[in-house]
């Protein structure tokens, strides 16, 4: 009932995480059944065989619980139950089981780092005393200073500002300081209660009752903090735990949440089925990433190391290696991704100076990215991605090419970012844009009616989908035979092998297929005797591969 029949080429009983190609949705931006603007469940059904046909294995959905949405539903108040905004829990239901009919698996988002601050858990913790066991679930400290009314530590949120607010006594005086890593909406847990640790693996058995097929755990890095909550000096990168030569900061990635997986790891093995865990974790290098995906911990860990690599032969081959051999160490599969909803789409961020550090979002009086050179390079880097071994994560919306909206009036944005940085940061909004299926249609085929959460560009038009299928050369259309031949390949489960190329290529073997992808200025040769399987953008006349191009190439058969 919940194991679908397994879509990959070795049949049943093979542990089809290791090589899946997985799609992140992003319901409320994905496809609204009730014309309100906001994507949904009944939304993402109506979809289902549109991703049937892409090709993909699985699909992982952002949060859809009860929030007040104060970090697009990051801000979870009842972990059992679905917005009405989304549908309901019914709806959830039949989403699993109309995936499960079509063999596609189901990822549920978990975010155990904090709730919402409307979570009954924190109104209680609000109106107990100091030192109570409510409060007990979260992280409550008095202020420093004599009157208490500087924060307890130096800790900031990733969103910015301060990483505590302060609360009001019951009879209005004000009171002690609560810790949040990430909006004032969203109060950390306390990972050293036992309650906390119980109620979220009472949570894990009830959506593994319902039939998902795993979880993306939010914030995996983040849930156990240093004891002595020790101030922290924030060198220019404030908001994650990839320093790679300073010492570790006190809030992430600290050695105690490895315990918290290995004990899920054990209720989903408890479980029956394949069920797997894959960790958000902003963690680097990736010798440490890899402790998060040892055998009994989770399954996969995104690889956000690889995500932020420069465009260049080197810092590509480098990351991938590196990567690798790291989660070869541990028995894992490394776990590609690209593009998600908290970064820059890859179709525009590879079009920004190569090597410049991510921006974080784009506003329109920022630079314009030429969108015709981030998508060359996004269909290049896809292309390598997908030739790789190991499991694939896609974005809603990359098959389609789908740019950021980097001119989304400021008045729109709704990311906490761009309220916390006083402006300075613009956020994520513009890789959240609901996406484009048909050009003729109100909202793009959005939803029935011409309503949208943010508004879309009229450049949408251009990547709907209706005008991508059946079209040959579009993105689209080279997603859907590169996943094709992923699958008839057999590459995600391949081995690689790297061949001697010029400078400026990346050439590799995964099983039979050869790779070369060309970040050089002269057009470059396949290997002899090979012909092109598929390529990520029109070959020169010669059949040589040009600048920001990938080829899959096999030996020519006589
Ligand atoms: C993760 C999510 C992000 C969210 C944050 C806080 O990084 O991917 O969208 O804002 O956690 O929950
Ligand atoms: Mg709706």
């Amino acid at each position: 009932m919940n194991t679908p029949s397994t879509r990959t080429r070795d049949g049943a009983g093979t542990e089809w995480w290791r090589e899946a190609v997985i799609y992140q949705i992003y319901p409320r931006s994905f496809a609204d059944s009730d014309g309100d603007g906001i994507g949904d469940l009944p939304g993402v059904v109506d979809r289902l065989d549109d991703l049937v046909a892409l090709g993909i294995d699985a699909i992982w959905l952002s949060p859809f619980y009860p929030s007040p949405q104060a970090d697009a539903g990051y801000d979870v108040a009842d972990y059992r139950d679905v917005d009405p905004i989304f549908g309901r829990l019914t709806d959830a239901d039949r989403l699993i089981a109309e995936a499960h009919r079509r063999g596609l698996r189901v990822i549920v988002d978990l975010v155990p780092n904090h709730t919402s601050s409307a979570h009954p858990w924190f109104v209680e913790a609000l109106g107990a005393e100091p030192g109570s066991a409510a409060r007990d679930r979260y992280v409550f400290r008095d202020g420093r200073g004599q009157h208490g009314d500087r924060p307890p530590n130096s800790w900031r949120s990733v969103f910015g500002g301060p990483a505590w607010t302060r609360t009001d006594n019951p009879d209005g005086t004000p009171g002690q300081w609560y810790l949040h890593l990430f909006d004032a909406g969203q109060p950390d847990l306390n990972w050293d209660s036992e309650q906390v640790r119980d109620e979220f693996v009472a949570i894990l058995r009830f959506w593994l009752d319902r039939g998902v097929d795993g979880f993306r755990v939010d914030v995996a890095h983040g849930l156990v903090k240093q004891a002595d909550l020790a101030d922290w000096h924030y060198p220019e990168e404030t908001t994650s735990g990839d320093h790679v030569d300073q010492p570790r900061p006190p809030m992430w990635d600290q050695d105690g949440v490895h315990e918290i997986y290995r004990q899920w790891r054990s209720v989903l093995d408890e479980h029956p089925g394949q069920q797997i865990l894959v960790a958000e974790a902003w963690v680097q290098p990736a010798e440490r990433l890899a402790a998060y995906v040892r055998p009994d911990e989770m399954h996969q860990a995104f690889n956000f190391e690889y995500l932020e690599a420069a465009w260049t032969s080197d810092a590509q081959r480098t990351v991938i290696e590196r990567s690798l051999a790291a989660t070869d160490k541990v028995g894992a599969p490394t776990t590609w991704v690209l593009s998600n909803h908290d970064v820059l789409r890859h179709a525009t961020r590879l079009a920004l100076p190569i090597g410049a550090a991510r921006p974080r979002g784009i506003g329109a009086n920022d630079p314009q990215p030429d969108t015709a050179l981030g998508l060359r390079r996004a269909r290049a880097a896809t292309l390598l991605m997908l030739a790789l071994p190991g499991s694939a994560y896609l974005y809603q919306g990359e098959e389609l090419g789908l740019p950021e909206h980097t001119t989304l009036p400021d008045e729109v944005r709704q990311d906490p970012t761009w309220r916390r940085t006083d402006h300075t940061e613009r956020g994520r909004d513009g890789c959240r844009v609901p996406i484009p299926w048909e050009a003729d249609s109100p909202s793009y085929g959005f939803g029935p009616t011409d309503a949208s959460w943010l508004p879309q560009p009229p450049v949408w038009a251009e990547y709907a989908l209706d005008r991508q299928r059946d079209v040959p050369g579009s993105t689209y259309e080279l997603y859907r035979t590169a996943l094709r031949l992923r699958r008839d390949l057999g590459l995600g489960a391949g081995r690689l092998r790297w061949l001697e190329s010029p400078e400026d290529v990346l050439a590799c073997c995964v099983d039979e297929v050869t790779v070369v992808t060309n970040f050089g200025a002269e057009p470059v040769s396949l290997p002899p005797g090979t012909e092109p399987l598929i390529a990520s953008g029109p070959l020169n006349g010669s059949g040589r591969v040009p600048t920001d191009v990938t080829v899959w190439a096999r030996q020519r058969v006589r």
